[in-house]
């Protein structure tokens, strides 16, 4: 059953380890499950991806940023989303373009009806059928990053206020559209967590067998 689930929230909130379990136990279920992530998920995305968090592009326009995000995604959309729905199964995706929103919308303060635009022709109009919004606060968030001692990256790098409006964002754009979104604490245990999202993944694949 073809099933598209994204996960989305501020640095720290613990994204990656969740795709990675749901991908593991959906597979020993017996689904077929692609695990990627933004920026990347493809040989061309992965050079963007380099491009965008290296800290020799210091002087990297807001505009810029949020058109190399969605290049990577056009990318990522055509050559593995697409194809792995249209063989029935489920993708998840570490980021989409509701980062995009959030970081280069909220963050920078970029249009957002500009950025939803061209995000439309970046993803063809493919929305997540799911969308999990692990969330913490900024500062949590941050500092539970350096101390996993994960890569420090450009956009980690930028000032608290900026990932303070990151957060917002992503908690408005959950709002506007709740039947899409899952907003779950990430402060809570992992075990916790992880059987929350499974839950909810498990009762959308039902749904959608009906
Ligand atoms: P990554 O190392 O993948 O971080 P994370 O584990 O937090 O996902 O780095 C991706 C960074 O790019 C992260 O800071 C969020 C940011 N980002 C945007 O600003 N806009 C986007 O559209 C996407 C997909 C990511």
């Amino acid at each position: 059953m073809s099933l598209f689930v994204s996960f989305e929230g501020p640095e720290g909130g613990g994204k990656t380890t969740q795709a990675q379990q749901l991908a593991d136990a959906l597979s020993a279920a017996g689904h077929s499950v692609v695990n990627t992530r933004e920026p990347g998920g493809t040989p061309i995305g992965n050079q963007v991806r380099q491009l965008l968090l290296d800290h020799g592009s210091a002087g990297m326009q807001p505009q810029t940023e949020f058109l190399l995000f969605s290049a990577s995604r056009a990318q990522l959309v055509r050559e593995v989303i697409e194809p792995q729905l249209a063989r029935g199964g489920v993708v998840l995706c570490d980021r989409f373009y509701d980062s995009s929103l959030a970081y280069q919308g909220y963050g920078h303060r970029l249009d957002l009806a500009e950025l939803q635009r061209t995000t439309r022709l970046a993803t063809g109009g493919r929305v997540p059928d799911l969308t999990f919004l692990m969330d913490i606060d900024a500062q949590a968030g941050l500092q539970r990053r350096r101390a996993q001692g994960g890569q420090w990256n450009r956009l980690d790098g930028y000032a608290l206020d900026f990932h303070e409006r990151v957060r917002t964002g992503f908690l408005q754009l959950a709002a506007a559209e709740p039947a899409r979104w899952v907003v779950l604490d990430a402060s809570a245990g992992a075990a916790q967590l992880q059987a929350a999202v499974l839950q909810h993944v498990l009762a959308r694949l039902a749904a959608a067998g009906r």
